[in-house]
């Protein structure tokens, strides 16, 4: 299984729509496609693809990652409806879900923040795990970056966007380091958000781009359709198979697909350690819940009591 997180701080340059249309032109490919919407936002889940919110009671992303829930990856998953999959291909979502703003204050507390999502997805079983990540360098960002083999960034060309890139690139670096893991593989930056014809301005920045050095993959061209397909609920390779953007998005999956030809070094999770702090709390509170016949306890009515001092 191959994990791709599409990663910018930067808010509104695209990233989700490189999520969607990379997962649809991949499980179009025939490969099997598990697209998570782990940005709190929810707008692959619902604006992009037309899915409801996980119901507050059911099993959630949000709920897994901090071990409020511990079943099956299969049970968070759903199949996108109306989408075009080629022979022995899927698309599934991990959708977005009530507590995953909340999540982030959550996850900072864990003692070591940044596995937590790798240990969720390692037993799926999918050829392509795709996550569309927050505009934020947040702990649910580090979690993807733990997670991934590689990452595709979505960049508009102009200055401000050249600096994010800086941080971001840091940011890969802190997170490699601090958890670590094997080197990121970047599968390239993925130019989009300009007008045609392009301006000298963004023609620089272009240029600059070309200068980290980094593979520089098919520009996502400006579209109404993309906007019509997100309004319908489907990506746009279903939406409207035969557009630019139809195809800058095939062009993108075949070049992560290649990677996964090749087999990408995968990050390795680390055990568990011998007592976690989340786990304690969750077995004192599953606990508390066994031995509540109906009157409903507070936590600290299992903590040994110290006697009250004479008054
Ligand atoms: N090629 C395109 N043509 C026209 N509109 C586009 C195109 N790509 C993205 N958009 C629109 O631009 C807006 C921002 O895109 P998107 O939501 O993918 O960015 P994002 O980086 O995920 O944003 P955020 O940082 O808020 O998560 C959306 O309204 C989207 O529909
Ligand atoms: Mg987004």
């Amino acid at each position: 299984m191959q994990i791709t997180s599409v990663v910018n701080q930067k808010g509104g340059v695209g990233k989700t729509s490189l999520s969607v249309g990379t997962a649809a032109a991949l499980a179009e490919r025939g490969r099997r496609v598990l697209l998570i919407d782990l940005d709190p936002q929810g707008h692959a889940t619902t604006e992009m693809l037309g899915l409801p919110e996980v119901p507050p009671q059911a099993p959630s992303l949000a709920k897994a990652l901090t071990k409020m829930w511990k079943g099956p990856v299969e049970e968070l998953v759903v199949s996108h409806p109306r989408s075009n999959i080629g022979r022995g291909g899927a698309f599934d979502v991990i959708p977005t879900s009530p507590g995953m703003f909340d999540l982030i204050r959550r996850l900072d507390q864990f003692r070591v923040p940044g596995w937590q999502l790798a240990r969720v997805v390692q037993f799926a079983n999918y050829d392509h795990l795709i996550i569309d990540c927050p505009p934020a360098l947040d702990v649910l960002t580090n979690n993807a970056l733990a997670a991934t083999h590689g990452i595709l960034v979505p960049v508009q060309p102009d200055r401000t966007s050249i600096r994010a890139l800086r941080l971001l690139y840091d940011q890969l670096a802190y997170v490699e380091q601090t958890v670590g893991r094997p080197p990121i593989i970047h599968y390239g930056l993925v130019p989009g958000l300009y007008r045609r014809p392009i301006s000298h301005y963004a023609m620089a920045a272009l240029n600059e781009l070309h200068t980290f050095g980094l593979p520089v993959l098919p520009h996502i061209p400006l579209g109404v359709v993309m906007n019509e397909a997100a309004a319908n609920g489907v990506p746009v390779t279903t939406f409207a198979p035969e557009t630019i953007q139809a195809e800058a998005f095939r062009q993108i999956a075949h070049a992560v697909d290649t990677y996964h030809a090749n087999g990408p070094a995968p990050a390795v999770v680390p055990a568990e350690q011998d007592f976690v702090f989340e786990d304690f709390i969750t077995d004192v509170s599953d606990a508390r819940n066994h031995n509540d016949n109906g009157a409903r306890k507070k936590l600290y009515d299992l903590m040994p009591k110290r006697p009250r001092p004479p008054r």
